[in-house]
């Protein structure tokens, strides 16, 4: 896992056409390994995203004993799963690399084993919360340490009793409900969340496509503990937040038309969807289906004038991921975009609000941040040198701003960039992005 400095550079203008395929759903290609393993039977999963955070999670299962046939070239494995039970000790640390959801979403599955694990992450994911997590699974009986600050590495200790607790959640997090739920399944009882604001839903779902049951009542969602997950065929959508740059990139960039096929639509993640509609862009969903238990769609972009808005703040969950790119489309738009209500990106993989702002005031762009979201106003982005910190989707929001420049744009620390989305540089060059890279 390489993090040195991988650096793009983007000429400026240019436009975006023909078909593109975006890789897998990184938050369903975690859980299909998790959940895969942990099934009596075997699973074979299609579609599985290659990107560096899911092999985290892939590689760790397969620490812990369980036969992991693959990726093949196109995504295909085959997860010869252990049952609930079954999971082995591991005999080194489980790495989790950059990646939040694995090390969030372990923390929970891990309480309920009978053995220890250490898990630790890179300089990024060593310096995010886990008290979010560590807190409410100590209320369920599990014991896991972490530094003073409450970050990685944790070690979680086994052979601990859970018991299910109901847990209102304070922030809008998946990755806090999925580590409860995943805990529940360990534990006596009913374990229930409530969330503030809808977050995505992919454990539910994919619990249920395991045969677990699960119930969803309003913001209360609940499982007992017991149960047993039985083997499945799990078909992985692109993802919508890959497919995200693409849709800002070809409404930003004048003559675009772009079509990006089989995209994951469950409405718990097409906020971007929305709020580039909002914005203006013309963005066309065509041959709605459903694959495996969740909505997928092809996305037809062109082109389009796009205004400044003030994002409603119930969309801010629903697109939480996708905010680094839609601050590029602000900063094409004409008039004003204000975010409120999104203090959860100041804790992602960098500090979202902050970084965005440095890199469009270095490009141009008035971007004036806020405690919980910024105030961009549209303008002309010019060019220049800008790093992302090592955060995959700051990287890939300022190579598409090239789109909207004047004069080349420079990004550093690009290599994270394989974290979600592998083959990036080439898609996009293929679409008609001038981007090349340096530096490897
Ligand atoms: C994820 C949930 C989100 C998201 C992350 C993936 C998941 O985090 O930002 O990229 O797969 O559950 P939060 O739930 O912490 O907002």
């Amino acid at each position: 896992m390489s993090h040195q400095n991988l650096r793009f550079l983007v000429q400026p203008g240019g436009k975006l056409t023909g078909r593109i395929r975006v890789p897998g759903d990184k938050s369903i290609s975690h859980r299909s390994i998790m959940l895969g393993s942990l099934a009596e039977g075997i699973t074979q999963v299609s579609g599985f995203l290659q990107g560096e955070d899911c092999l985290c999670t892939l590689q760790a299962f397969r620490t812990m004993g369980v036969q992991i046939e693959g990726p093949s070239e196109d995504g295909n494995l085959t997860i010869h799963g252990v049952g609930l039970r079954g999971l082995t000790a591991p005999d080194t640390d489980l790495e989790m690399g950059n990646s939040g959801t694995s090390m969030r979403l372990m923390s929970g599955l891990m309480s309920g084993q009978t053995f220890d694990v250490r898990m630790t992450g890179d300089s990024s994911l060593s310096k995010r919360p886990m008290k979010r997590v560590t807190v409410p699974l100590a209320l369920m009986g599990a014991r896991i340490d972490a530094t003073e600050q409450g970050t990685p590495p944790l070690e979680v200790h086994g052979g601990s009793t859970l018991k299910g607790i109901h847990y209102a959640m304070p922030m809008a997090s998946a990755q806090v409900k999925s580590a409860l739920l995943l805990a529940g399944l360990y534990a006596e009882g009913e374990t229930s969340v409530t969330e503030p604001a809808p977050t995505r839903d992919h454990t539910e779902r994919m619990l249920r496509g395991f045969g677990y049951t699960v119930h969803t009542e309003g913001n209360r969602i609940s499982l007992e503990g017991g149960g047993k997950l039985t083997a499945t065929a799990i078909d992985v959508p692109s993802d919508i937040s890959s497919a995200a740059f693409f849709m800002v990139g070809a409404s930003i960039a004048e003559g675009s038309d772009l079509m990006i096929e089989h995209v994951g639509m469950n409405p718990t993640r097409t906020g971007v969807i929305d709020i580039l509609r909002l914005m203006g862009a013309n963005l066309e969903l065509l041959n709605l289906r459903e694959v495996g238990g969740e909505p997928v769609a092809d996305i037809r972009v062109r082109s389009a004038k796009l205004q400044g808005i003030r994002i409603p703040e119930e969309l801010v969950p629903l697109a939480i991921d996708e905010f680094p790119v839609l601050f590029v489309a602000a900063s094409c738009a004409t008039g004003e975009t204000v975010l409120t209500g999104a203090e959860e990106l100041r804790v992602k993989e960098s500090d979202r609000i902050q970084v965005m702002a440095d890199g469009l005031q270095a490009c141009g762009i008035q971007a004036q941040p806020t405690p919980d979201g910024i105030i961009i106003q549209g303008g002309q982005l010019s060019g220049g040198h800008v790093t992302s910190h090592n955060d995959h989707r700051i990287a890939m929001s300022f190579a598409i701003a090239g789109l909207g420049a004047t004069s080349p744009i420079l990004i550093h620390d690009c290599a994270t960039v394989n974290t979600s989305f592998p083959g990036f540089v080439t898609l996009a060059q293929q679409a008609g992005l001038g981007i090349t890279t340096d530096g490897e």
